[in-house]
């Protein structure tokens, strides 16, 4: 039966699509990262003579989110990254419905090499991710970009991360993200071309590796800041 279906309407079209948006968002998490990182270090860091003024890692990590909020083309991207999330969950979702509806097309499933149990559960591991992201956004994003009811960014990301449970709630999630990401970039590079098997294998180690290191690093901030 010929039905011409739209580009993103195919499943193909859908997966390539939860590859380039996973890709993007993978590149807000570095950044993310990166600019979190501030918070950990020591203010011995930042001597004002090297720094320009900045004598301590509170100043810093202010003036970092300060230019996020003030700096046009980083609220561009942002908008961007809100798109891509967006597009993400709605084609995670879409995807996910119609696997559960034609039980004989499953989504690469018949690839042996993608059966550890968190390739099997991206759908549980996404929710997580989705709830945390939810609690997250509301925490800082909420509060910090859109009410603007906070001003010092620094003494609220403080302030969060000394209740026990936040904490916890943190981990939870970053760990859900890291196993979230060893299959989501497995999973993008084979939507996105078809590879040898070498280099597949390639693939899935710098999967893992990359994926690991990102989880222990988110993980250790809020980890060093309820002991600080
Ligand atoms: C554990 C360390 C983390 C800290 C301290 C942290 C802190 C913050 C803060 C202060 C903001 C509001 C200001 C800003 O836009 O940058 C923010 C925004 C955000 N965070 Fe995090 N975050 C962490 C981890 C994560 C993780 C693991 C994810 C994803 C799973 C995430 C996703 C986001 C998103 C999507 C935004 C909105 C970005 C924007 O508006 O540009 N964050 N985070």
């Amino acid at each position: 039966m010929a039905v011409k279906k739209g580009l993103f309407k195919t499943s193909v079209g859908r997966k390539n699509l939860m590859a380039v948006t996973g890709l993007f968002i993978i590149f807000f998490l570095i950044i993310h990262l990166v600019g979190n990182l501030i918070l950990i270090l020591p203010d011995s860091f930042f001597p004002v003579e090297f720094w320009g003024g900045v004598e301590n890692v509170h100043n810093m990590y202010n003036a970092y989110s300060h230019f996020l909020v003030s700096f046009w083309p980083v609220t561009l991207v942002a908008w961007v990254l809100y798109a891509a999330i967006m597009i993400h969950v709605i084609d995670a979702i879409i995807i996910t419905l119609q696997n559960n509806k034609s039980r004989g097309e499953k989504y690469q499933v018949t690839d042996n090499s993608t059966s550890n149990w968190y390739s099997r559960n991206m759908g549980i591991l996404g929710t997580i991710i989705g709830v945390f992201i939810v609690i997250h956004m509301a925490q800082f994003w909420l509060k910090y970009k859109v009410l603007g009811t906070e001003h010092d960014l620094y003494e609220l990301v403080f302030a969060i991360f000394k209740v026990r449970w936040f904490v916890l709630i943190y981990e939870i999630g970053i760990i859900a993200l890291g196993f979230h990401l060893i299959h989501g970039i497995e999973s993008a590079h084979r939507s996105l071309g078809i590879y040898p098997k070498k280099v597949m294998n390639i693939i899935k180690y710098v999967a893992l590796c990359f994926s690991l290191v990102m989880a222990i690093l988110y993980a250790i901030i809020p980890i060093i800041l309820y002991l600080k």
